[in-house]
């Protein structure tokens, strides 16, 4: 059973650490940026398909753990390239519990590639999962839901930024179609809290000059190009000492992994200032999971390889503040009442 002593339940106010802002803008989605261009787009894709193929990798090992037992009819939300759910069905194919995973997701190019997986379990859906449409495609009730790396992208492109719409509406809609005890898995971009309220320091590293001078030309432009509306990137970069300054926690981590992505081309830049990769904590999504009826029965940390291969590359971070750094949190929720 899962224990979250450091996260309370209480009910986490919208509009303070997640603020909600306007949502007139029209972002440019990072999966324009992906699909636009072929060899992003294959890159982005392979990357994908290689994590989701390892049933070790935390990104799986915990929905698979509990997934064994019998699950009939399942949704993968912002199925991307399908290799999660592929590599349920490849899992199940003693048992044959699983009659059929549905892929949903908004853009043509992943449904593509999902059916070239030639896999007839899953049945493709092209649809935005945040309107309420598409739930006449669906089957009434299912036994798994899974949201893997996709919720900051439904706040983000779905609802405009709209945090509150996601949890007062969208999220107990999809909620409410889980049979008891069935399962919703989460696997996403989670903020964290200063218990302090002290700024947050990290360096940049100025030996490689060339290292140096990406993260110079990202920070320069990060904060102007910065489109989406409910976050004031407060930080403050001391160009002779190198030491960048932190408000909190959320902003070191969206800095960080905007970088990780918006530091490599101008594609992916031009994805990274429309996207918020850190939309909600564990609190949040604890207290408007748990209201409807769910319990979570298991959760996970890591910082992906991926991730802390750049930031150690690129800045000097203390161990302190290593250790709260995180790319995902991974959550399997299960419906009990
Ligand atoms: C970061 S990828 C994750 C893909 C996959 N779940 C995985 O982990 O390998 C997010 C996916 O969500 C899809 N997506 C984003 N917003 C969506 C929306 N509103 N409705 C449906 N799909 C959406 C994107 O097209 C993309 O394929």
């Amino acid at each position: 059973m899962a224990q979250m002593n450091k996260y309370q339940k209480e009910k986490p106010i919208i509009g303070d650490d997640e603020r909600s802002g306007s949502n007139n803008l029209n972002p440019v989605s990072i999966i324009d940026a992906k699909t636009t261009n072929k060899a992003v787009f294959n890159d982005y894709c392979n990357n994908m398909a290689i994590t989701a193929k390892n049933p070790h990798h935390p990104k799986l090992s915990i929905l698979l753990k509990h997934l064994k037992d019998c699950h009939n009819i399942g949704i993968d939300i912002g199925a991307g390239t399908g290799h999660v759910s592929d590599c349920i069905i490849k899992q199940d194919e003693k048992n044959n519990y699983i009659s059929r995973i549905y892929a949903v997701d908004m853009e043509k190019c992943f449904i593509d590639s999902i059916k070239t997986l030639n896999n007839n379990k899953i049945i493709t859906i092209q649809e935005n999962a945040c309107k309420d449409h598409i739930f006449s495609l669906l089957p009434k009730k299912v036994d798994f839901l899974i949201f893997n790396s996709v919720i900051h992208e439904l706040i983000s492109y779905g609802c405009n930024y709209n945090i509150e719409q996601f949890w007062l509406s969208i999220w107990p809609r999809w909620l409410s179609i889980i049979n008891n005890n069935g399962y919703v898995f989460v696997r996403d971009f989670i903020g964290v809290n200063n218990s302090n309220n002290k700024p947050i320091t990290i360096s940049i590293k100025r030996k490689n000059k060339k290292n140096y001078q990406q993260i110079k030309e990202f920070l320069k432009n990060f904060k102007k190009d910065w489109k989406t509306p409910r976050k004031e990137l407060n930080y403050k970069w001391n160009k002779k000492t190198s030491i960048i300054k932190f408000k909190n926690y959320d902003i070191l981590l969206e800095v960080l992994l905007s970088f990780r992505w918006g530091h490599l081309n101008k594609l992916q830049y031009d994805g990274v200032i429309a996207e918020q990769f850190i939309n909600f904590n564990t609190n949040s999504l604890q207290y408007y999971t748990e209201k409807h009826g769910f319990k979570l029965i298991d959760y996970q940390y890591y910082l992906g390889q991926d991730y802390s291969n750049t930031f150690n590359k690129y800045f000097g971070i203390n161990k302190d503040i290593q250790s709260h750094l995180h790319s995902k949190g991974v959550f399997l929720f299960q419906k009990c009442t």
